[in-house]
């Protein structure tokens, strides 16, 4: 372990919430009245929850201060100018729309931008949200990740790229359903892993050069960046911040859910870098459907706390300590003998459930089965990426449990606690059964599905 990885946290806690492990019998009441669907387990009987680092970390104290100081106004508010100010500053795009949260930013934006059924909208990996909201416009959400992402084990640093030949494949044959191309930083389907600045460059580049615009869907856009910083030749020696800056010049425009690097618990927002018919046609549309284009489905004081979170984000100190986390997470799995993705992502350890339940096949979802296993034993939720969240044609690359941290909520001790879990429950792997889908609706089936163990 080196020395960033056990340097303490860059903060302190100043407010605490009791949490505790549910008896073994309230754990199994639990499980059956879910349906084995841990989204449908109530979070008081959840001991640690790592299902999502969406909208569950803890906020600081000049955030909750700036909250205080939101105003309320409902049309032209300071906080809605303080949030462009910030987010023109930080990425460099002049037009900034504020929605409720991601989805509701996927939802305004590709209503816009896709126009008819039949369109095309190539990305590295989309995720659920993202890939439901097109589709549900009758158009075809393409995944591109690069083909290193299927190597759970070689030390690729960017397993998040795009597939490039893919991408001018898809642009040749059939650029005309294409009117813009997506790349989701950090790719969060494909084991949250960053992609390069060069690849970035790259997708721009022959998106561009096809008259497409590219926008990023930027959810984990810093630690992306500090990844950038980390590991790719020659990124060494700047700052996370004039990453940003580069990386956000080579875009078109973003969504984010500020629910992730925003460090809100709700908020989002699109950017545009032009004005123009696009720019109009979100803002109308953001009036049906979230609200005024200076507060957009949020009240002012959210306003205040995403522009806040989006200046701490990029605090070097707090990156390390965040992909630090991380890093212990896997490192312990991998000394207990856990299968996971390698090298680990920025806000998850994403762990390989084909490899650690080699008897469930994937048509019993062997995801589903781990997820279920380790609340079942140790209290822990996580979160199935698998067959069951994208039954997608060709079926995804990989069948993970993901392992995903909220930010600056847990210590250290909590993530050892996670990590001994699955290091003891692999000892009993083959007791673990695989899961059958009983009940499952049209769209975003992992939220609300059942399942009965087979
Ligand atoms: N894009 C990506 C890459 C995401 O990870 C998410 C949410 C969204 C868009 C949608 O944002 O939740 O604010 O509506 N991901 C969460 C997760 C839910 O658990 O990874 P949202």
């Amino acid at each position: 372990m080196d020395q960033e990885t056990i340097r303490p946290p860059p903060f302190r806690a100043k407010m605490v919430e009791r949490i505790s492990l549910p008896p073994e019998g309230t754990r199994e009441r639990r499980l059956r009245e879910a349906g084995l669907n841990l989204f449908q387990v109530p979070s008081k009987d959840v001991y640690i929850d790592l299902l999502t680092d969406s909208g569950t970390g803890a906020m600081s104290d000049h955030q909750w201060g700036a909250m205080l100081a939101g105003d309320e106004s409902y049309a032209g508010g300071r906080s809605f100018q303080r949030l462009r100010e910030t987010v023109r500053g930080l990425l460099g795009h002049e037009h900034v729309v504020p929605t409720h949260q991601g989805r509701g930013a996927e939802h305004v934006f590709f209503s816009c931008a896709l126009r008819e059924p039949g369109r095309t909208v190539p990305n590295n990996t989309h995720f659920d949200t993202t890939r439901a909201n097109i589709e549900q416009l009758g158009c075809r959400a393409l995944d591109l990740p690069c083909k290193e992402v299927r190597e759970t084990d070689t030390p690729h640093p960017f397993k998040g790229n795009m597939d490039l030949e893919g991408l001018e494949r898809a642009l040749d044959e059939r650029g005309d359903e294409i009117p813009l191309v997506m790349m989701t930083i950090t790719n969060n389907a494909s084991g949250g892993q960053p992609a390069s600045l060069e690849n970035i460059r790259a997708v721009g580049d022959l998106a561009h050069g096809r008259g497409k615009p590219l926008f990023l869907d930027a959810c984990r856009f810093a630690e992306n960046c500090h990844f950038i910083r980390l590991r790719e030749p020659g990124q060494g020696g700047r700052t996370v911040r004039d990453i940003v800056r580069e990386v956000f010049s080579l875009c078109d425009g973003c969504l984010v859910s500020g629910k992730k690097d925003a460090l809100v618990n709700i908020g989002g927002f699109i950017t545009l870098k032009e004005g123009g018919p696009l720019l109009g046609a979100v803002r109308d549309r953001l009036i049906l459907h979230e609200g005024f284009p200076t507060y957009g489905g949020l009240a002012g004081r959210d306003l205040e706390a995403m522009a806040q979170g989006l200046e701490e984000v990029v605090d070097e100190d707090y990156l390390a300590h965040r992909t630090g986390q991380a890093e212990l997470l896997g490192d312990i799995l991998l000394d207990g003998g856990v299968p996971i993705v390698r090298p680990v992502g920025g806000h998850a350890v994403y762990v390989n459930a084909s490899a650690f339940l080699p008897h469930v096949p994937r048509e019993r979802f062997p995801g589903q089965a781990l997820a279920v296993a380790l609340y079942r034993r140790f209290g822990v939720r996580s979160v199935e990426i698998g067959s069951v969240m994208f039954p997608t044609d060709p079926p995804p690359p990989l069948e993970l449990v993901r392992l995903a941290i909220p930010r600056r909520s847990y210590d250290n001790d909590h993530i050892r606690y996670v990590g001994r879990s699955l290091a003891e429950l692999r000892k009993d792997r083959d007791s673990i059964r695989g899961v059958a889908i009983v009940e499952a609706p049209p769209f975003l089936r992992h939220f609300t599905a059942r399942f009965e163990e087979r």
